[in-house]
C-alpha cells in the first residue's frame, strides 16, 4: 500500500507543505486537516485540480473542523498548527497558545496514528517538538522538528547572494535553536568547495550570520502579517521525503540529542540521518571550540524552556 502523510492546519504553511508533498507524487493520498470547517476541503479541491496541469497523482484530502476522520494510520505528520508571530513578536511569546493547540494535536495523533513519525513546525519550534514527544509518549526518534534546514537554507542564500554564485555551489550549516540562540557554523561553510573564510572577510561573514539568524523576522517584518513558509515547506516536504523514501538522508533537524557533542537528554538542532522510523541518527560533525561552546549554550537555553512545556 502507498504512503499517507497527514499535515494538520492549513494555514500558509500547512497549505503549501502539503502541495510540495502532492507534488512530489510519492504518496497515496495527503491528508490537510483544520480546526476551521471548509478551508482544508477547499485547499484540497484546489490542489487536485492542478493535477492534470502539474501532472501528479497523489490525492489531497480535507478535513475541517477539527476531525482527524481519514488521517488514520499516517505513516507521517506534520505539525503546523498554531499561531504564527506578528512584527515584533519573538517566537517565544506564542509559547503558551501555541503548547495547548500542540497538545491537543499530539494526543490526536497518539491516538489516530500510534506508528507515524511526527515532523513538528509549529512555533516555539524546539519547545513544541519537545512537548509533542511528552504528549504523544511516541518513542523519541520518531519526533523530530523543522528548523535546521530551513536556516542552513536561508544561510545558503545569503552567501549565494552576496558573492553572485549559484545556491547549488554554496554549503552551510546551522545548529542549536531556532531561536537567539541559533548556530551558524561557519567552520562548515564552502563554495565549490572552498572555505568561506578564504572568500570573505571575517566582518562579512559575521554579517550573514547575523542575517540568517534574524532570517525569520525579515520576513515577517516585511509581509507585517504572518511569516514566512515557502522556505519553511520546502524544508519540512523534504525531511518527510527522506522519511517516506527511507532514503538515510542526512540533514540538520531538531532531535533528541543523547550524548553527542558532550549534550545529553534535550531536543536540539544537529545534524541526523533520517529513515522510516524518524531519525536513524544522530551525526556529530567537526566544529570549532567557540562553535562547540555555542552549541553548548543553546543546549542549556532550551533545556531550561523544554522543562515548562511540561506544565503548559
Ligand atoms: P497560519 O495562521 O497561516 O495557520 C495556522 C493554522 O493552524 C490555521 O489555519 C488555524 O486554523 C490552524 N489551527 C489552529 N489550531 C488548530 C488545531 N487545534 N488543530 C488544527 N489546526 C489548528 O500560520 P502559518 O504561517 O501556517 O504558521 C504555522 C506555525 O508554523 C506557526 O506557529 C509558525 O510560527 C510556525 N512556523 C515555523 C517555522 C519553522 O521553521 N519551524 C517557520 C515558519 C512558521
Ligand atoms: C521563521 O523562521 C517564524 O520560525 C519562523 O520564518
Amino acid at each position: 500500500m502507498g504512503k499517507k502523510v497527514t499535515v494538520v492546519g492549513a494555514g500558509f504553511y500547512g497549505s503549501t507543505t502539503a502541495l510540495r508533498l502532492a507534488e512530489y507524487d510519492i504518496f497515496d493520498t495527503v491528508v490537510l486537516t483544520d480546526i476551521v470547517e471548509g478551508k482544508p476541503e477547499g485547499i484540497a479541491l484546489d490542489i487536485n485540480q492542478s493535477r492534470p496541469v502539474e501532472g501528479f497523482e497523489t490525492k489531497l484530502v480535507g478535513v475541517g473542523g477539527g476531525s482527524y476522520e481519514g488521517t488514520e494510520n499516517s505513516d507521517i505528520v506534520v505539525i503546523t498548527a498554531g499561531l504564527p508571530r506578528k512584527p515584533g513578536m519573538s517566537r517565544m511569546d506564542l509559547i503558551e497558545t501555541n503548547a495547548k493547540i500542540v497538545r491537543s494535536v499530539s494526543e490526536q495523533i497518539a491516538k489516530t496514528s500510534p506508528d507515524a513519525v511526527v515532523i513538528v513546525v509549529s512555533n516555539p519550534l524546539d519547545e513544541m517538538t519537545a512537548l509533542t514527544q511528552l504528549a504523544t509518549g511516541f518513542p523519541k526518534n520518531r519526533v523530530l522538528g523543522q528548523a535546521g534546514m530551513l536556516d542552513t537554507a536561508r544561510f545558503t542564500n545569503n552567501v549565494a547572494e552576496e558573492l553572485d554564485v549559484p545556491v547549488s555551489s554554496v554549503r552551510t550549516l546551522t545548529l542549536g535553536s531556532h531561536g537567539d540562540t541559533m548556530v551558524p557554523v561557519p567552520s562548515r561553510c564552502t563554495v565549490d568547495g572552498k572555505p568561506l573564510a578564504d572568500l570573505l572577510p571575517a566582518e562579512k561573514v559575521e554579517e550573514l550570520v547575523v542575517r540568517t539568524r534574524n532570517g525569520g523576522a525579515e520576513v515577517v517584518a516585511l509581509l507585517k502579517t504572518g511569516s514566512a513558509y515557502y522556505a519553511p515547506s520546502a524544508a519540512a516536504a523534504r525531511m518527510a521525503k527522506a522519511v517516506a523514501e527511507d532514503s538515510g538522508a542526512v540533514m540538520p533537524v531538531c532531535a533528541w540529542v543523547d550524548g553527542e557533542y558532550g549534550i545529553s537528554g534535550v531536543y536540539l538542532g544537529v545534524e541526523a540521518e533520517l529513515g522510516a522510523t524518524g531519525v536513524r541518527k544522530v551525526v556529530e560533525g567537526d566544529l570549532t571550540d567557540s562553535e562547540l561552546a555555542d552549541l553548548k549554550q543553546a543546549a542549556e537555553a532550551v533545556r531550561a524552556k523544554q522543562a515548562d512545556v511540561a506544565d503548559l
